[in-house]
Formats: C-alpha cells, sequence, structure tokens
C-alpha cells in the first residue's frame, strides 16, 4: 500500500558554497523523490532560532543557529513514498564520521555542524517545517 508523504530538506551552507546543490538535487532525484517545490534563500539568525527552536536547550542551539545563517541554503519539499524515513536513510547519520557509504553525509559532509543537509525527523515534524517555510 502506498504511503505517500512529504518532508522537508535543506541543502547546508556548506554545501551551497560547494556549489554542490545540483548533484545533491540529482541524488534526491534518482532515489525516487519528486522535488515540488524549492528555493533558494539566505535567512537571519532570528529565523534560524525560530526553525530550531526544538533545540533551544542544546548546548550547540547557539552555534547552530549562527551556522544556518551563515550563507545562502537550498530548501525543498520533497515527496516519496514514506518520504521521511526515506530521506533520513539517504542522509545517513547526523555526524558524517558515523554515516554509512553511499549517504549523503557521508559524501558530502564535512562535520557534524557542516553536515551538507538537513531533514525532517518525523511525519510531525515535517508539516511543521514544511509550514515555516513554504506556507501560502
Ligand atoms: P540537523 O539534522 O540539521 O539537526 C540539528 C543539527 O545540529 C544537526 O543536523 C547537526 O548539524 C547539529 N549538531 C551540532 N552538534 C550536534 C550534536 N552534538 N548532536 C546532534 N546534532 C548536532
Amino acid at each position: 500500500m502506498s504511503n505517500i508523504q512529504h518532508t522537508l530538506s535543506i541543502i547546508k551552507p556548506d554545501a551551497v558554497e560547494r556549489n554542490l546543490q545540483d548533484q545533491i538535487k540529482n541524488e534526491f532525484k534518482n532515489h525516487g523523490f519528486q522535488i515540488l517545490e524549492e528555493k533558494k534563500i539566505h535567512i537571519s539568525k532570528e529565523e534560524a532560532e525560530r526553525f530550531y527552536k526544538i533545540h533551544e536547550s542544546k548546548p550547540f542551539y547557539n552555534d547552530l543557529c549562527a551556522y544556518l545563517s551563515s550563507g545562502p541554503i537550498v530548501v525543498m519539499k520533497l515527496q516519496k513514498d514514506n518520504a521521511v524515513i526515506e530521506n533520513r536513510k539517504l542522509m545517513g547519520a547526523t555526524n558524517p564520521k558515523d554515516a554509512e557509504e553511499g549517504t549523503l553525509r557521508k559524501k558530502y559532509g564535512i562535520s557534524i555542524d557542516k553536515n551538507s543537509v538537513h531533514g525532517s525527523d518525523s511525519v510531525e515534524n515535517a508539516k511543521i517545517e514544511l509550514e515555516f517555510f513554504f506556507k501560502n
């Protein structure tokens, strides 16, 4: 039975800076994702703080928000059967050092902060995160 879902993907500043966005977008397409919407934006630190509010209490929160707002990013609305988990599989572990061969973070990530891509971690958060960037 099909279970079409939508999820948010962000190509982070380290990957945009290295001009990897087309390569990463092709990875999604080659793995059966449809990119329904996309835009290249440069968000403020305050917007990053709102986006990552879920991590507010973490010691890395400030650096994380400074980083996401440090340069242009590409945000995408992805669609696929079981998109949320499928995107997390394709991204690999948060820390590129721990990510499996073939995953995006293994291939492109530099460090736990500069890990090239973000993806929603649940169906519920995907709705919230998509609304954040693509509300009509
Ligand atoms: P992301 O999937 O965008 O979600 C939160 C981000 O925080 C994560 O990727 C990492 O880039 C970053 N981060 C930095 N330090 C840590 C840490 N110790 N544990 C988890 N995430 C971290």
